[in-house]
């Protein structure tokens, strides 16, 4: 999904599980659904319209008689794709199955044929009540989507079936419903991006021509797929990329100090950018006349991928890497040397590759087949080494 995914409104119900539902927006934003929360009226006893209002970003409205000259009813039951109605108490759920329209949210439900999905929560007695179960069937019937609720400790001393479940299970079912893929949730990617630098003097450095497009690609598409990213960018041409948490850095060491803060907690590590190989053994801050350009001194750079993989431990680790000759060879020998489960070799002979949109390589894996990927866009690829990633995970 793009960053402007679909616009999808969030039904808040008043249960007390309305305040979960102020998680559930999160995240349901985070994976990149366009939210509008119409709450009922009830349910602002519990969490009012500011909180809606600030966490959405949003106007929002729980009956018909605000804004009436824009047909709310109406307007937003034509623009969403999509409802989530969490918490579903057992009074909206009896509301919905007899059809009524006393509020703005049933009045969208009856002016919409978008998919519906019901989380509904309650005590256990009002859950196995036989009008809660009629109303249930009916609204199945009727093509609801209606999750059970969780059984455990409810409000109260009580137990039973009744309450709201875990975020991560709502937005697994309501991405089945809505046919986004979800098959990262849990799961933290770290991403590093674009090209790191070595000052040499004020003015100059030692660096490269990557622009950041192919980690950013990846961390966008890791998050569509339910991943918490985190992403280290050096010198990236974009300044924020929007919903990602960012460290920005500029040279190898702060991308090394980013990478052993990070890397223990991550499950993925993906290394697109472009290390600079080398640094100068001491930067001026003079600037160097031109005369003198010829005498600096170089020392290698750390390598980081080769340092992060002697701390592995059980994270998949998957590297980049840019050759102009013998490129399987050259990308065998780096998956050897760097303990690399995959990676993802290219050619950049002439420069190609280096901010462009479209990338042309081969995928190598420690066991598996080579896999030639055709001139394809840095999204696709990066989808491609999430997959790889989630066949080795597992
Ligand atoms: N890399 C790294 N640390 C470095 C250099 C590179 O972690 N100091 C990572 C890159 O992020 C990439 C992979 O190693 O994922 C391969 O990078 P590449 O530039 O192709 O290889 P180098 O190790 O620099 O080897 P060479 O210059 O000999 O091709």
């Amino acid at each position: 999904m793009s960053q402007q995914g679909p616009e999808i409104i969030l039904g808040v119900g008043g249960g007390i599980a309305a305040y979960k539902s102020c998680d559930l927006l999160r995240r349901l934003q985070d994976r990149g659904y366009q939210v509008t929360v119409v709450p009922t009226p009830a349910s602002l006893n519990f969490v009012g319209k500011a909180t809606w209002e600030a966490l959405s970003g949003r106007p929002v409205s729980a009956q018909v008689w605000e804004n009436v000259h824009t047909v709310p009813h109406i307007s937003l039951a034509d623009k969403s794709e999509f409802f989530v109605i969490a918490p579903a108490t057992a009074d909206l759920i009896a509301r919905l199955a007899a059809g009524r329209a006393d509020d703005l949210l049933t009045n969208l439900v009856l002016a919409s044929n978008a998919p519906k999905m019901l989380v509904p929560a309650m005590h256990p007695s009002m859950w196995l009540d036989p009008a809660t179960i009629s109303n249930v069937k009916t609204l199945r019937e009727r093509g609801f989507r209606v999750m059970e609720p969780e059984v455990g400790r409810l409000t109260g001393d009580d137990q039973g079936q009744g309450r709201f479940p875990e975020t991560s299970s709502i937005i697994r079912n309501f991405d089945e419903m809505t046919g986004n893929v979800s098959d990262l949730l849990g799961k933290k990617v770290l991403v590093t991006a674009g090209g790191t630098r070595e000052s040499i003097d004020p003015v100059r450095f030692i660096g490269n021509k990557s622009s950041g497009k192919q980690g950013i690609a990846i961390a966008l598409a890791a998050k569509k797929r339910g991943a918490q990213v985190h992403l280290i960018a050096a010198n990236i041409d974009e300044k924020s990329v929007k919903g990602i948490e960012t460290t920005h850095v500029v040279s190898t060491q702060e991308m090394h100090d980013a990478l052993i803060k990070d890397f223990p907690q991550c499950d993925v590590l993906i290394m697109s950018a472009a290390v600079a190989d080398a640094k100068p053994k001491a930067s001026s801050f003079e600037k160097i006349k031109k005369s003198m350009l010829g005498n600096i001194e170089l020392t290698p750079t750390i390598d980081l991928l080769a340092d992060m993989s002697k701390s592995k431990n059980g994270q998949l680790i998957i590297g980049f890497a840019a050759e102009t000759k013998d490129h399987l060879q050259e990308a065998r020998r780096k998956m050897q040397t760097k303990g690399l489960d995959v990676i993802y070799v290219n050619d950049v002979s002439g420069g190609a590759i280096f901010g462009k949109d479209e990338t042309m390589g081969t995928i190598l894996t420690r066991n598996g087949a080579d896999i030639a990927v055709k001139e394809t866009s840095k999204d696709a690829l990066g989808n491609l080494l999430l997959d790889q990633a989630i066949r080795q995970l597992g």
